[in-house]
């Protein structure tokens, strides 16, 4: 079977999103009523990571164990994209022991040169630039919760960043209209964009600087930090640009249909204020919950293709 690397969403069709989210269904199912099916019985996942991670390495790590194989965790004194060695052979070494890696990095590129050198699939675990395992969990929590994906309008106010365009590529592949509204300078590049227009023509994506406007008729309300990892310095400028894209109660009340979800961390007060968070519509814990059962999905289809 080819090598497959998942790095950005659009590496999966949509059908292959709709068989890992089927998968990952009857995982879930059989989580909840206590077995844990051993799909991956010896498989070893190495999680290779250089920015902080709660969510993304604990479901990885417990989804491995609950399919019967393992994952060992590579922080910072791995030497991994530092001049302990290259890239190349960091790579092509780790790859000749595990079965997968899963890549947090600060920079996209750093896991495309990975990929290259790879043996095993390379799942990226969130680059500067994209984040496909959240964008997979967001929307079978959203097909959980509404029963379809396909015509629904899905609204991200705030940054746009990489959560963002992670999300707006997997609705269009899966049928969706996607909604940005944030501030100039912090909407989409013209790069993602005719990029978007070239992979997914005929996908709706709408940008605007109405928050009112944006959640209009949304079946979700999104939203995510304004400074992300590595953007620590700029908070203060990013915050005084975003707070009129703050998700509160107020705005929450122009979709009272809506769903809200949030990738966690939040930085509660500033782009989502507690009421909402903690309130009626809010879906923010069983959202992460599904980071696990839908990466479990993930593995199981693309770890058993592979070997
Ligand atoms: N949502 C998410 O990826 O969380 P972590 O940064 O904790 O992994
Ligand atoms: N946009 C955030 C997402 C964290 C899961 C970041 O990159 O820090």
């Amino acid at each position: 079977m080819r090598l497959r690397h998942i790095l950005v969403p659009e590496d999966l069709s949509t059908g292959e999103i709709e068989a890992i989210f089927a998968v990952s269904e009857d995982l879930r199912a059989k989580y909840e009523a206590g077995i844990r099916e051993p799909l991956l019985p010896g498989r070893v996942l190495a999680l290779v990571f250089e920015k902080p991670s709660l969510r993304t390495r604990v479901s990885f790590e417990t989804a491995m164990a609950h399919l019967g194989g393992s994952s060992i965790f590579l922080g910072e004194d791995c030497g991994f994209a530092s001049s302990r060695e290259s890239i190349e052979d960091f790579g092509r070494v780790l790859s000749q022991y595990v079965d997968g890696i899963v890549c947090r990095t600060k920079s996209h590129d750093t896991i495309g040169e990975m990929a290259a050198v790879s043996t095993v699939p390379v799942i990226n675990g969130l680059s500067d630039s994209s984040h496909p395992c959240q964008a997979l969990a967001d929307l079978y929590t959203l097909k959980r919760h509404v029963g379809r994906l396909a015509g629904l309008t899905f609204s991200f106010v705030g940054d746009g960043n990489n959560v963002a365009r992670s999300l707006a590529v997997a609705c269009g592949l899966l049928g969706m209209r996607f909604v940005l509204a944030a501030p100039d300078g912090y909407r989409f590049d013209e790069a993602f964009l005719s990029h978007f227009a070239a992979i997914l023509p005929g996908a709706e994506i709408v940008e605007t600087g109405d928050p009112r406007e944006a959640v209009k008729d949304a079946a979700v309300v999104y939203t995510d930090v304004w400074a992300s990892m590595g953007q620590e310095k700029e908070r203060a400028k990013r915050a005084e640009a975003l707070r009129p894209f703050q998700v509160n109660e107020r705005l929450m009340r122009e979709a009272p249909d809506a769903v809200f979800m949030h990738c966690l961390p939040a930085r509660r007060g500033e782009e989502v204020t507690d009421g909402v968070i903690d309130g009626p519509q809010s879906l923010v814990i069983e959202e992460a919950a599904n980071r696990m059962h839908v990466q479990k999905g993930l593995l199981a289809w693309l770890l058993s293709q592979t070997k």
